[in-house]
């Protein structure tokens, strides 16, 4: 049973006695929806972004991107059971449309890394939030988020990097496709 609940004869005295712990607060409980939302949009970003990879071909990037899709929608749920958790209603909102086409594979890379910096910006954004309005449960929670980013950052940077280096070789975007697939 959840700390601070108690039920009676079948009954949830929480429910009669009022909220069970402390809501998250307005200001709060908005960033981390946008958050939320974020995070679906980062997902329907790979997901665009995979299917470009499929299109030319290169199926080991799609797949990565498929793998960071999956990834994004994880984030997107841990923050809804965290409001969940808290006793607060999450509120879904329209899902930006994500690009649909890249120049090249580097082109699709940088804006994948691009995400990742504004996704950091958010995140960080958020703990400072947590930190002044004194949501201490909630600066906890980040502190994962926080940390995923960083390892994300340099995970997608360092792709960008490589395709930076192979440049216009065929050769070698087909064996970073492959050590992808
Ligand atoms: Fe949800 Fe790529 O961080």
């Amino acid at each position: 049973m959840t700390v601070g609940m108690s039920i009676q004869d079948g009954v949830d005295v929480a429910n009669i006695e009022g909220k069970v712990m402390a809501a998250i607060n307005d200001k709060v409980l908005d960033a981390l929806n946008q958050q939320l939302n974020c995070e679906f949009h980062s997902a329907f970003h790979y997901l665009a972004m995979e299917s470009y990879f499929q299109s030319i071909h290169l199926k080991g990037f799609g797949k990565w991107m498929r793998d960071q899709y999956k990834e994004e929608r994880v984030h997107a749920l841990k923050i809804l059971d965290y409001i969940n958790d808290r006793g607060c209603r999450v509120k879904l909102a329209h899902i930006e449309e994500p690009p649909q086409e890249w120049e090249s594979p580097l082109e699709a890379f940088e804006d994948a890394y691009r995400q990742e910096q504004d996704s950091s910006g958010l995140i960080n954004g958020l703990v400072d939030l947590s930190q002044s309005e004194r949501d201490h449960a909630t600066h906890l929670f980040l502190q994962w988020f926080v940390q995923n980013q960083v390892e994300e950052e340099a995970m997608v940077g360092s792709i960008v990097e490589k395709l930076r280096l192979v440049g216009n070789d065929p050769y070698g975007l087909f064996l970073l496709d492959r050590d992808r697939g």
